[in-house]
């Protein structure tokens, strides 16, 4: 019989620990994950689906996946079904930021690491997770300010009307990059948000409250500020429904930077994407390990993120991952 030489290898060991008496390790049991997702409301979404995914098979992880469809009460139910499992740790993107304490201290007392991705949570006891790991959603309402400062600096004189598609209420990256943005803006007396609606993250309800603003008709709308790319996808149809040309006629900022972003800089419909990275799977595999090895670990986890302009989409589009 034919043996290769790893086979080999183990079987002398096993002889040997036989012959000294030692225990043979029986194989670590694999790690069990309960990850309770926001839903599949978004193009970032489905791409931070299935990077946690994948990074789970590929580290050997048993990953219990619970879509709450944009549902806290179904977060809830997921977290706590995970705590009856006895999984070894929880992992979750809250929907919104606040309502988290009771079942995060159901989790501390079964004794299971709780670590939040992508978005944070607002309770009183911060030892209720040991650690979060995503965005800085300020940073990047920030770097959309920025960006417009910077192009009307262009044309000094001009006031401009800004109209703004906010993300999930109540949802972190809704506050902070609402924050962020007006932090920046409010340096100049020229820009002024008129108005400002929740468009959930999705693109229908983009195009919907796109379809509202552009109703109004009070005033001339120069700009658009989306927190996310889908909802500024759906309000480009909106506008182009209305007869005029996005990104040009209202120039349009968004966050995410999702590849139907490039393709709508590179139609010219859409001017700036602020880069907000779902690709969390790796790294959350290994934090997970370090917490259930009893490892101390940072707090707070920051992904490094970039800002992509019109002019240099067609350059970063085969780079692109998601
Ligand atoms: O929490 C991250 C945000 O949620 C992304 O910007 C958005 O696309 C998603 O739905």
């Amino acid at each position: 019989m034919k043996m290769n030489i790893l086979a080999r290898r183990s079987l002398l060991l096993l002889a040997s620990s036989a012959a000294f008496g030692a225990a043979v390790a029986a194989p670590a049991a694999p790690l069990v994950m309960g990850f309770s997702q926001v839903g599949a409301e978004s193009e970032w979404r489905s791409a931070n689906t299935a990077s946690i995914k994948a990074a789970a098979k590929q580290d050997g992880v048993t990953l219990k996946f619970a879509d709450a469809q944009q549902k806290q009460e179904n977060q809830v139910k997921a977290i706590r079904s995970f705590i009856a499992q006895k999984v070894d740790v929880i992992a979750f993107s809250p929907v919104v930021e606040s309502g988290w304490d009771t079942v995060l201290r159901e989790a501390k007392a079964a004794k299971i690491p709780v670590i939040l991705t992508d978005r944070a949570v607002n309770v009183s006891d911060p030892s209720l997770f040991v650690s979060f790991i995503g965005s800085d959603f300020v940073e990047e309402g920030r770097k959309a300010g920025r960006w417009l400062l910077e192009r009307a600096a262009k044309n000094p004189g001009a006031d401009l009307n800004i109209v703004e598609l906010q993300g999930t209420v109540g949802s972190a990256p809704a506050l902070d990059r609402k924050k962020g943005f007006e932090e920046v803006i409010a340096g100049n007396p020229k820009l002024k948000i008129s108005r400002s609606q929740s468009g959930d993250f999705t693109r229908a309800k983009g195009k919907e409250v796109m379809e509202a603003f552009l109703k109004a008709k009070d005033k001339k709308i120069d700009v658009l500020y989306a927190h996310n790319d889908d909802m500024a996808i759906g309000a480009i149809q909106a506008i182009e429904e209305a007869g005029l040309k996005p990104g040009k006629d209202i120039l349009i900022i968004s966050i995410d930077g999702v590849k139907g972003a490039f393709e709508a800089m590179l139609a010219g419909k859409l001017n700036v994407t602020v880069e907000c990275n779902p690709l969390l799977g790796p790294q959350l595999m290994q934090l997970a390990r370090e917490v259930v090895a009893g490892k101390t670990v940072a707090k707070r986890i920051t992904t490094l993120e970039g800002v992509f302009p019109a002019e240099v989409a067609a350059k970063e589009l085969p780079n692109r991952r998601y």
